[in-house]
């Protein structure tokens, strides 16, 4: 093993316990909640251990300075710490880990950059708590207004700004002009980087994608009295668009997952009075995903009309394609000697992309699969994604 990928692994030993469930063998942590702030302590700790101050944004974003954090034209790098429910170690703090160890190996080469370099740590990226993606880089950036944001509840009804102990402060163009560009180094979402038999690689595009809540209303009832003539049931209509939904994605090359649904009053004997279902939709163009969606929402309509259900379809979020600064990603390409891949996920990177020059690497991830307990990378590979990171940051800073 290379020093560096035992440095990497000593640093993510330390995090490897937290949130972790024992059963799955994935993570829960979510934003705000007592592993992510166990992690956003340790964020703290590792800043100050490397004596880079620590500011926050007022919306729950940290970010940790090599250099004046007043200075200007700062490069920016991290990621997230949250997880969606039972996810994978890498998807966030990988960012975050990495970004300390390339201040690192460039501090330790004696590279001394003419401009301040940031770490940051942003909030509820997954919206696993609240809902909305990205939220913190939505709120730093004015994508998500915070008459929204006052308006988002966890599970338990708690909202955003309970959750974070103060109201957010909204979008904040100063300190979003502090920044000159930002790297969110990911581990990949795919198998593109294990079938190329390359390390890393820095994205092109993020397919515009959203979440829409399909609500059923229909009538609870007793499952063994009521004829089946006499049904209005929600379930039915939830279990068609589902079908219906997966059908029109094949038929348009798109993806579309319902993989969070609430019933209600969710009894074995009981037909239900309303099911919740949660559509992420994403697809390569927008045309493509409007059309898939409309096309889901009509035949949802139609099949309620027939099981005597209503239904209520709301946009939880919505992300419009992001194409990353392609003179910046082939820049970047050319300095890494690495390929060029678009990707179906959602990122911070892709919020800030509307700001500022912005750029992301992915690291391979051997297995392919993520938000599962599955997702992994070799410590080899994550060494390699440091490196990479600490060119960048070096190019992006230096000159
Ligand atoms: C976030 O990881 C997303 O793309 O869902
Ligand atoms: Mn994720
Ligand atoms: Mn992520
Ligand atoms: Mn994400």
């Amino acid at each position: 093993m290379t020093d560096l990928a035992a440095r990497f692994r000593k640093l993510w030993d330390e995090l490897a316990p937290v949130g972790r469930d024992e059963r799955s063998g994935g993570y829960l942590r979510y934003a705000l909640t007592e592993p992510e702030l166990w992690l956003r302590n340790w964020f703290r700790e590792q800043a100050e251990h490397r004596g880079m101050p620590v500011t926050g944004d007022g919306n729950g974003n940290l970010f940790a300075w090599w250099g004046d954090p007043q200075a200007g034209a700062a490069v920016l790098t991290g990621s997230h710490f949250d997880s969606v429910p039972h996810g994978g170690a890498y998807d966030g703090p990988l960012g975050i880990v990495s970004a300390f160890l390339a201040v690192d190996e460039l501090r330790a080469a004696g590279v001394a950059p003419s401009r301040s370099v940031a770490v940051g740590a942003f909030v509820e990226e997954e919206g696993a708590r609240f809902g909305v993606p990205c939220l913190g880089s939505r709120l730093l950036s004015g994508a998500l207004s915070l008459e929204r944001a006052a308006e988002l509840r966890d599970a338990d009804g708690v909202s955003f700004a309970e959750a974070l102990g103060d109201r957010p402060t909204g979008a904040d163009a100063g300190l979003l002009g502090r920044f000159a560009a930002f790297v969110e180094l990911h581990v990949e979402q795919g198998r593109a980087l294990v079938e190329q038999d390359a390390p890393v690689a820095v994205a092109s595009a993020i397919w515009p994608h959203g979440r829409w809540r399909f609500d059923f209303h229909g009538e609870g009832n007793h499952a063994g009295t009521t004829r089946m003539a006499d049904r209005r049931d929600p379930m039915l209509t939830y279990a068609f668009t589902v079908l219906a939904a997966n059908k029109e994605a094949r038929l348009r090359g798109a993806h579309a997952t319902v993989g969070r649904v609430r019933v209600e009053p969710n009894a074995t004997n009981a037909i239900p009075s309303r099911v919740t279902g949660w559509l992420d939709a994403r697809a390569a163009e927008p045309e493509t995903l409007h059309g898939l969606v409309d096309a889901v929402h009509v035949k949802a309509a139609e099949r309620a009309k027939r099981d005597g259900t209503e239904l209520t379809l709301t946009e939880e979020s919505a992300t419009p394609l992001v194409a990353f600064d392609g003179g910046l990603a082939d820049r970047l390409a050319r300095l890494l000697d690495a390929p060029v891949l678009p990707t179906g996920a959602g990122h911070d990177a892709g919020v800030l992309a509307a700001h500022l020059p912005t750029a992301m690497l992915f690291v391979r991830n051997p297995t392919g699969v993520s938000h599962s307990p599955a997702e992994s990378a070799t410590d080899a590979d994550c060494a390699a994604g440091v490196t990479a990171l600490a060119r960048v940051l070096e190019e992006l800073a230096c000159r």
